[in-house]
């Protein structure tokens, strides 16, 4: 029978990236890929576990087969990995409720995957295998990329912070950066195959430590990005995700020296309150944060900056909320994402007795996401009568006339295209502007 599977991924670019590495190793192994889960007789949930819905959405999907997997029995498989199998409360709850999962696996242990599959089919018992922690880095997997002209490249896994809100320190395990000859080969792999932009990937990739492989030499992120300024290809370089205690001035002067650099810095500030981020552990103040953003403005006029912000954190007073709506008003964030505070088990924020009310948490956050669309589309109008150099990805799902693309600064522009034009950096003239895009014409 022909095996053929489908990845469903939940969560941030981190699981992105990781279900394109599981896609190539089985597309490697001969397994092919099924365009819908319907189609798929092989099924594989990429879990997140950053806030309470998340899960939920996840039990909620993962509910849906069972039916499925009682008539098909072996001839349909069910597989579960991704960061909610790190946690032992979770996997308890699929061994009670959801007994008929055929693979279990965790973050630290991807590669198994293949294996894992084998072992099944073989012994004809369930897999179960989750790593505590991640040991040496494993190289050289392969990644079936979405796009041909843009790939994610992972730098660093795992994050040492500790936020008191935050459960990735507890499912990604601690930081461990990988040699820059690695990325870099890997880069130069990636350009050879027709790559032109890169999002480099880490928790907090600010506080990337590579050591190279030749002399031993200590490499940091902002020297990483000088040397893949220079693979020759390449036309673009962003990343994701900075910690503003990180954030150093030899990175913000890359700005000036690295023209492949884009004009773009997510930068999560989390709250405008110092109190409340004292609390939620950060280690900067808001006057410390709004230092970095001027910095990066005097070195980079025509940066686009973006947040993360969450909503009734425990404790968080009305003035502490105002405290946030004037920092936005401050920096004027070209976009946010904004999270209502949710209680994640084993994190110690959990246990603060002060949780917010689940009513005011709502007022907030609809104040905060009506200041943020307000700035959002005030900073949009700004690009209408510009030309705009355009990393076209392609058609939009909804029109097949209608393209879309990323400015340099990241914002969605959408313009009427043809099919030669993806993969290709083409200048388009900005003619209007919503809060979540901008439309334009090829020039
Ligand atoms: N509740 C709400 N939002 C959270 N985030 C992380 N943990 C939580 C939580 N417990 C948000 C932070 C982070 C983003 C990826 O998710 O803003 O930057
Ligand atoms: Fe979570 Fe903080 Fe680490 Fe980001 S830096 S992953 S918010 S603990």
């Amino acid at each position: 029978m022909e095996k053929k599977f489908h990845i469903t991924t939940f969560g941030c670019q981190m699981n992105e990236h990781d279900s394109e590495t599981l896609a190539g190793m089985l597309l490697e192994k001969g397994y092919t890929q099924a365009k819908e889960r319907k189609d798929a007789n092989i099924v594989i949930f990429n879990t997140c576990s950053i806030r309470e819905n998340a899960d939920k959405r996840f039990f909620g999907t993962l509910g849906q087969l069972k039916k499925k997997k009682m008539a098909e029995k072996e001839n349909f498989t069910v597989c579960v990995c991704g960061c909610m199998m790190q946690q032992q409360h979770i996997i308890d709850t699929i061994k009670e409720k959801y007994p008929w999962v055929d693979v279990i696996f965790g973050t630290h242990n991807l590669h198994e995957l293949p294996v894992l599959l084998d072992n099944l089919y073989k012994e004809k018992h369930k897999q179960l295998s989750v790593w505590e922690d991640g040991g040496e880095i494993v190289e050289g997997l392969p990644a079936e990329r979405l796009f041909k002209h843009k790939a994610f490249v992972n730098i660093m896994y795992g994050c040492n912070n500790f936020c008191t809100y935050c459960i990735v320190p507890y499912t990604r395990g601690r930081e461990r950066s990988r040699k820059p000859e690695d990325i870099i080969r890997e880069i130069r792999a990636l350009v050879a195959d027709g790559v032109k932009e890169v999002t480099l990937l880490g928790q907090n990739v600010n506080s990337y430590k590579g050591v190279s492989e030749a002399d031993g030499s200590q490499c940091d992120f902002a020297d990483l990005i000088y040397q893949i300024n220079d693979i020759e290809g390449l036309e673009r370089i962003r990343f994701m995700t900075s910690h503003p205690k990180d954030l150093s001035d030899k990175l913000i002067q890359a700005y000036r020296d690295c023209k492949k650099l884009c004009h773009y810095f997510h930068l999560p500030v989390q709250a405008g309150s110092s109190k409340v981020l004292k609390e939620m552990n950060r280690r900067y103040t808001r006057e410390a944060y709004l230092e970095l953003v001027r910095k990066l403005r005097e070195v980079d006029p025509d940066i686009a900056i973006s947040t993360d912000i969450i909503v009734g954190f425990p404790g968080e007073t009305e003035e502490e909320f105002e405290e946030t709506l004037t920092l936005c008003e401050e920096v004027r964030y070209d976009s946010a994402f904004t999270f209502l505070y949710s209680i994640r088990k084993g994190t110690p924020a959990a246990k603060y007795e002060n949780q917010v009310p689940e009513d005011i948490k709502h007022e907030r956050f609809n104040r905060l996401v009506d200041a943020i669309n307000r700035i959002s589309a005030e900073k949009n109008a700004e690009y209408v009568g510009r030309i705009e150099k355009v990393l076209v990805d392609g058609p939009s799902k909804t029109n097949s006339k209608t393209y879309g693309g990323r400015t340099e600064t990241f914002k969605l522009v959408n313009f009427k295209g043809s099919p030669e034009m993806i993969g290709q950096i083409v200048d388009v003239k900005i003619i209007a502007s919503n809060t979540f895009s901008l439309e334009g014409e090829v020039v």
